[in-house]
């Protein structure tokens, strides 16, 4: 377990509304977990190895709370359509290449030496179908360093025959198979139960996967109210339930005694939003893949006020890239455009709002995550923004900000996850 110490200008969310900057301070790492952020550093922590970053920026680690890794090879590509042609047209084909154990390899492979070279530090990722590119993935991220949920997809209906698991007993099957030889398997990587979504999965195998979601004690990772056509054909084929969030509620996949992620929720009404506080289901915002796929925006600041948990995402490929900090400029200009254009009820999100979705409000889903508070895991991410040019002085505050918008993965100086330190 790793003892150590930082100094930097510490950045980090305090709530909600409000960044926390701390100038030139020392930040403790006591066996992998954050011991607090001191100006001067205390006498018991003097003997520990120190790491002096001077003027760099040193933030929590992001939380990608919804990221599709078998989607990272076509990114940039298809996003003139809506949701169901795009799956049909280009999801489901790309992802049948997972089938085969080469093209799988090779293609997370990239995808996950993209993610560790980012600003995040954990994430809750779809896989495909495929049992072993699954594990294959899983043993990649694991060797990332990075922490994550991976989820075995599962869908034995309206996808192409090449696709699909045949019936609900392969599905099931499939999944369990999967679940017996990864559970406990890894420190940083685990399974997540991911039905695709409603119209993937027939009646039987949802309630045949809340069983299985019992019997191994995982969480839940699917996708919610996102785009219009989608939520009519639910409604078509769940017409027993009061809404889309209701289907999953009464198939057992809707959080309560379970941690459950949705994405999207773009269109949840007030009824969903109920169900979703009364469960604790995280949402997963995905403001770029829901400006790709004309779904529509989703009014973050009315879930915040509601009281729900909210977490943000790329969902690559509807989103294209990888960069949190990409997320957080979309969700803050997409909310501008909602508030303007389509109800002056919701108000837009500040920075400091985006910043708190992307660290403090995904880690809630993985615990203590998220911030420099005394006993969180220690994830952090060192800035270097001295390529930024700029003529004069600029206080923390602005330069955090400033990364955030113009900034890549060139500005990612160091990265440390569960206090290892991957570069
Ligand atoms: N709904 C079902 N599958 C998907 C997917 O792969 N991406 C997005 N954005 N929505 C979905
Ligand atoms: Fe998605």
């Amino acid at each position: 377990m790793a003892n150590f110490v930082l100094k930097g200008h510490i950045c980090q969310s305090q709530d909600r509304t409000h960044l926390g900057i701390r100038e030139n301070h020392y930040l403790v790492c006591v066996e992998d977990r954050c011991a607090g952020v001191y100006p001067i550093l205390p006498a018991k922590y003097r003997s520990l190895p120190m790491t002096d970053y001077g003027d760099k920026l040193i933030m929590p680690g992001m939380v990608d709370l919804h990221i599709h890794a078998p989607q990272f090879s076509f990114r940039g590509l298809g996003m003139d359509m809506e949701l169901l042609d795009w799956l049909n047209t280009h999801t489901f084909p790309e992802e049948a290449k997972y089938a085969d154990l080469d093209y799988a390899a090779a293609a997370y492979g990239q995808f996950v030496a993209h993610l560790r070279r980012s600003e995040t530090t954990r994430a809750c990722i779809f896989a495909t179908v495929h049992v072993p590119a699954t594990q294959l993935l899983m043993e990649q991220m694991e060797q990332s360093g990075l922490v994550s949920y991976v989820g075995k997809v599962n869908m034995n209906r309206n996808a192409p025959l090449y696709l699909a698991e045949p019936s609900t007993i392969a599905s099931v099957r499939n999944t369990r198979r999967w679940l017996e030889e990864t559970a406990g398997k890894w420190q940083r990587t685990k399974p997540i139960l991911t039905p695709r979504f409603i119209p993937s999965c027939t009646d039987d195998l949802m309630y045949r996967l809340a069983d299985l979601r019992a019997e191994f004690d995982i969480p839940v990772q699917s996708h919610l109210s996102e785009n219009f056509g989608e939520i009519a054909w639910v409604r078509e084929l769940v017409p027993t339930a009061r809404n889309y969030g209701d289907a999953y509620r009464k198939f057992g996949l809707f959080g309560g005694d379970h941690r459950c992620i949705m994405a999207h929720c773009v269109h949840s009404d007030t009824l969903e939003m109920e169900y979703m506080r009364q469960n604790g289901v995280f949402i997963a915002h995905s403001p770029e893949s829901n400006m790709n796929l004309a779904s529509g925006v989703a009014p973050i600041n009315k879930f915040l006020d509601y009281g729900l948990k909210v977490g943000l995402a790329t969902d690559v490929a509807g989103g294209s890239q990888e960069s949190m900090f990409r997320a957080m400029t979309h969700a803050i200009q997409a909310s501008k455009l909602r508030w303007r254009l389509q109800d002056q009820s919701v108000a837009p999100l500040t920075f400091d709002t985006a910043f708190y979705l992307a660290t403090r409000g995904g880690g809630e889903f993985f615990g203590d995550v998220g911030a420099f508070e005394p006993g969180y895991e220690f994830d952090a991410v060192v800035l270097d923004d001295s390529n930024l040019d700029h003529p004069q002085s600029l206080s923390v505050r602005e330069r955090l900000e400033r990364t955030a918008y113009l900034g890549d993965d060139r500005n990612i100086y160091a990265k440390y996850v569960a206090g290892t330190k991957l570069f």
